[in-house]
């Protein structure tokens, strides 16, 4: 237990453990065992740690959701309040409120929060794309970012500062979504975006978040390759990117590979870039409706992405798009054609644990629900 960790991995750890960034950056190395400190929680035992997104409904749900997080998560992202719609839906009219609550909340928990996300093509309020020229565009996006950034300084452990840039469909040479940011500035709008939060934030992890990166297919190996062809001009021209946030959103019927995934993984840390795994979840749709042959399906999906994203080198934090299946976005997103709900995450709409969060624990070392001490579940 007196292997050497990084600064930036100590960082993360100490996070978890209820520490803040702000105190540790000057930190040097550290031991594992000086981590054990801070607290004997499941949170420093895992190497990977593992979380949750977690939404303002999360928070307000008559269900014991939060509590469910809070016993469960080392790690939370923001789910909704952070896209640009929200905390700047007018000209310089800043709405943090939501996202405040729920730093507040991964505040009382003692763990980590990420930032998701500043620059999307999706939940962009319109005013944004309407600035009359280039030099416009990109100081809105400059203002937008330096604000956002600036207002949580100290306070978020990762920023996915640009949300799904690759498209190889829309038929560039790049593979690089023709969004109306890159249509105002060109690829550079991702340099720009990273520079201007790595100038409000210079100790938050920046990264690029993106999904469909994960499968055997032909449409995954294109993206796959677009993405390694950005990260590799970022890196090139010394644009700030910290890691690469591979969504995994998961489905049934695909399947995940070694030589696919594992492979991209092994180029993505050889080019310097860690790997976070941001919104893992599988959409069961293609399985037959039976719940306990649905679960063990949904699980094997897990355990099978989770044994080749872990075996290609450390990854800093997996982390579920919602914990519950009440709270999935594929219940209203990828309704299943025979009326049954999703299930789709570790704990089912009873928040009770299901296979799935047994191979999350396997994977990731977690305690079994009955035996991590925390304090009973209630509202
Ligand atoms: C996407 C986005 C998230 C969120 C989830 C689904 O891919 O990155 O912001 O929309 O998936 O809700």
């Amino acid at each position: 237990m007196h292997q050497r960790i990084s600064r930036r991995r100590f960082i993360v750890a100490a996070g978890a453990a209820g520490g803040t960034l702000a105190l540790l950056t000057h930190c040097g190395s550290h031991t594992v065992q000086q981590l054990s400190l801070a607290t004997a929680t499941v949170r420093t035992k895992a190497r990977t740690l593992f979380g949750s997104a977690v939404s303002i409904e999360d928070l307000d749900s008559p269900f014991p959701i939060a509590a469910l997080i809070r016993a469960r998560c080392g790690i939370v992202v923001t789910s909704g309040p952070l896209y640009w719609l929200r905390v700047q839906p007018e000209p310089g009219r800043f709405v943090f409120t939501n996202a405040e609550r729920i730093l507040a909340f991964s505040a009382q928990a003692g763990v980590p929060t990420r930032g998701h996300t500043l620059v999307w093509h999706q939940l962009t309020p319109s005013w944004v794309h309407e600035a009359r020229d280039q030099a416009s565009t990109r100081a809105i996006l400059q203002e937008h970012i330096g604000t956002v950034v600036r207002h949580f300084r100290g306070r978020i452990h990762s920023w996915d500062v640009v949300n799904e840039p690759i498209e190889p469909r829309d038929g560039r040479a790049d593979g690089l979504r023709t969004s109306p940011f890159l249509e105002a500035l060109g690829p550079d709008y991702i340099g720009v975006a990273m520079r201007a939060a790595r100038e409000a934030d210079p100790a938050s992890l920046l990264g690029i978040n993106e999904y469909g990166l994960e499968g055997d297919g032909p449409s995954a190996a294109a993206r796959r390759s677009a993405m390694i062809g950005l990260l590799a001009r970022l890196r090139a021209e010394g644009t700030p990117v910290d890691y690469l946030g591979i969504q995994a959103h998961l489905v049934g019927r695909n399947s995940y590979s070694h030589e696919g995934l594992g492979t991209f993984i092994d180029r993505v840390r050889d080019m310097g870039v860690r790997v976070l795994i941001t919104e893992m979840d599988v959409d069961d749709s293609s399985f037959r409706a039976d719940i306990s042959e649905r679960d063990a399906a949904v699980a094997a999906v897990y355990d099978r992405f989770l044994t080749v994203a872990l075996g290609h080198g450390p990854i800093d934090a997996v982390l579920t798009w919602g914990l519950s299946d009440r709270s999935s976005w594929l219940q209203s997103r990828a309704p299943r054609g025979d009326g049954w709900a999703q299930r789709p995450l570790p704990f089912d709409d009873q928040l009770q644990p299901k296979p799935a969060w047994d191979a999350l624990r396997s994977h990731l070392g977690l305690p079994a629900v009955d035996d991590s001490g925390s304090a009973p579940i209630s509202g």
